[in-house]
């Protein structure tokens, strides 16, 4: 029975499936701006993207929230990414020039929201459960 699930879920997270995200940049549509409508029918049509498969890499969904300190300013870039930043939900990148916010996430069209709670909430959820379990 173990070994069921975990080979189903392995043939799930490992298989062909594409992850799908919105990929636009506010530098070329303001519509990829902050407050995004991702309900938006027409944005969807215009945004959303199956991400391409990496023979190295499985792709996740990424939000930059990008500060230009030269001109003051700020550009939402969403895309599908490659190169996970480990062990964080989200990450600030700083150079002398700008700051980068990113954040990444793993479900369809998921880089949308300006900060992304799913991942907390399931953090606090299994806070929980272990204390719940070891102390039962
Ligand atoms: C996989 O993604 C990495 C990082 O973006 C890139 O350097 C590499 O060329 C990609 N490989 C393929 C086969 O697309
Ligand atoms: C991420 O967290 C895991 C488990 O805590 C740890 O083993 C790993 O070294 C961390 N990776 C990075 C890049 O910090």
């Amino acid at each position: 029975m173990k070994v069921f699930f975990f080979a189903t879920l392995l043939a799930v997270v490992g298989s062909s499936y594409a992850i799908q995200c919105f990929e636009c940049n506010s530098a070329r549509d303001s519509a990829c701006s902050d407050p995004f409508s991702a309900e938006s029918p027409a944005l969807s049509e215009a945004f959303v993207v199956a991400c391409a498969p990496n023979a190295t890499y499985k792709a996740f969904c990424r939000k930059t929230k990008m500060s230009l300190f030269l001109n003051g300013e700020v550009r939402i870039q969403r895309d599908c990414g490659y190169m996970r930043r480990e062990n964080y939900t989200c990450y600030q990148q700083r150079s002398e020039d700008h700051f980068f916010d990113v954040c990444q996430c793993d479900t369809d069209n998921c880089n949308t929201a300006t900060s992304f709670q799913a991942p907390i909430v399931a953090a606090f959820v299994s806070t929980i459960a272990a204390v719940f379990f070891t102390r039962a």
